[in-house]
């Protein structure tokens, strides 16, 4: 590795040029800054990743670049979980064995969430919907089995997923986790993955942390859950955000409240969309037919990351990870949502790897400052 920050600004100055060349060419650059690297005083910088990238050029990125990943969906109720009698072990086996392979975190994600959820586990075998009682008893089974096979690999994990409500007005998402269990299926699923695995670290997870309403209710249920005496670690504030938001203060104030609440604070699927934020699924429209990676898409998302980190590097301690929701700009869930078929550029590597403009003020920074 190439410690920039003892180079005489001359060569600095030339080793960035042939970086920015090597782009240009359409070469692919194994940029020998790594993110891990710079930030492995501050927190772990982890990656969504699918068992297929695996297998492709992006593993050497993710080596060069992270050291902790999160399945992206392998390890969700559904894939992982199709049938009662039936685990699918095949996608989480292999990223399990890829992380420990590499000595990489692994990051489990997620044991009980409203979305990719099989249809089983909510109906019984007339097709009527399950009791309280049966759900939270394939609940425990569910996190018992997929805790235990990866018991001392799987770091931490999201337990419980998006369980507070978008509307002002309502605290819990109406799921149908909550109509049938109310709110119970939260303490339950945390108490059931702790007696799995007392040692992995226990997050709660949610997006839209950002709106002060929401934010405010995140909070609340976590302090309830610390004050119940639930087993919990950490909030994962999922960070899908854009290059509109959030603004530094609005970041700042999100930071600042979360990590009042006493636990660990993870950004756990940091994209930054080069649209507006929608929260909601809709149809193409021409507009987003003619959408391109502008110049002014690439300024603006060169200030949020910089601010992102910037402010991130201010909560080291509380905050321990933050997590990259997919490797480049190759792939990304945001080209299917909100707007199906509409490409976006999220994240720092362009979709042959390289580095993009966004990710030098990311690494770039002065250490002396900071500590
Ligand atoms: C949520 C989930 C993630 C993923 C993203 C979209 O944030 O927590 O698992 O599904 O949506 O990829």
């Amino acid at each position: 590795m190439i410690k920039y920050r003892y180079m005489p600004i001359k060569k600095l100055c030339f080793f960035l040029f042939l970086m920015s060349a090597g782009s240009l060419i359409g070469q692919v650059t194994d940029p020998v800054i790594s993110l891990s690297q710079v930030y492995k005083d501050y927190f772990k910088i982890g990656v969504a990743v699918s068992p297929r990238a695996l297998k492709t050029d992006e593993a050497q990125l993710i080596l060069s670049q992270f050291n902790s990943m999160t399945p992206e969906n392998a390890m969700k109720m559904g894939p992982i979980h199709p049938q009662e009698e039936l685990y699918n072990w095949a996608g989480g086996d292999s990223i399990a064995a890829f992380a420990q392979r590499n000595n990489l975190f692994l990051r489990g994600h997620t044991l009980c969430w409203h979305n990719q959820t099989p249809g089983w586990l909510f109906k019984t075998s007339t097709g009527d919907t399950v009791s309280k009682e049966v759900l939270l008893q394939r609940l425990h089974d569910h996190i018992t089995t997929v805790v235990s096979r990866y018991k001392g690999i799987i770091y931490a994990r999201d337990v419980v997923n998006e369980a507070i409500s978008d509307k002002e007005d309502e605290f819990y998402r109406p799921s149908i986790w909550y109509r049938i269990c109310g709110e119970e299926f939260i303490e339950k699923a945390f108490q059931y993955a702790h007696e799995a695995d007392p040692n992995a670290l226990l997050f709660y997870n949610d997006y839209n942390e950002i709106n002060p309403v929401k934010r405010e209710k995140i909070y609340t249920l976590v302090q309830n859950l610390k004050s119940k005496g639930i087993p919990i670690d950490g909030v994962g504030l999922q960070g899908h955000w854009s290059i509109y938001e959030p603004t530094a203060e609005v970041l700042e104030t999100t930071m600042k409240r979360f990590s009042q609440l006493g636990v660990k604070v993870q950004i756990t699927e940091l994209d930054i969309s080069v649209y507006k934020k929608e929260h909601g699924r809709r149809d193409r429209t021409p507009v987003d037919s003619l959408a391109v990676f502008s110049t002014e898409h690439e300024t603006l998302q060169i200030e949020r990351y910089k601010t992102c980190f910037d402010i991130f590097r201010k909560y080291k301690g509380v905050l321990t990870a933050v997590t990259f929701w997919n490797i480049s700009d190759r792939n990304s869930w945001l080209d299917n949502f909100p707007v199906r078929g509409r490409k976006d550029y999220p994240l720092l590597f362009d979709k042959n790897l390289n580095p993009k403009k966004a990710f030098w003020p990311v690494v770039q920074f002065d250490q002396s400052e900071e500590k």
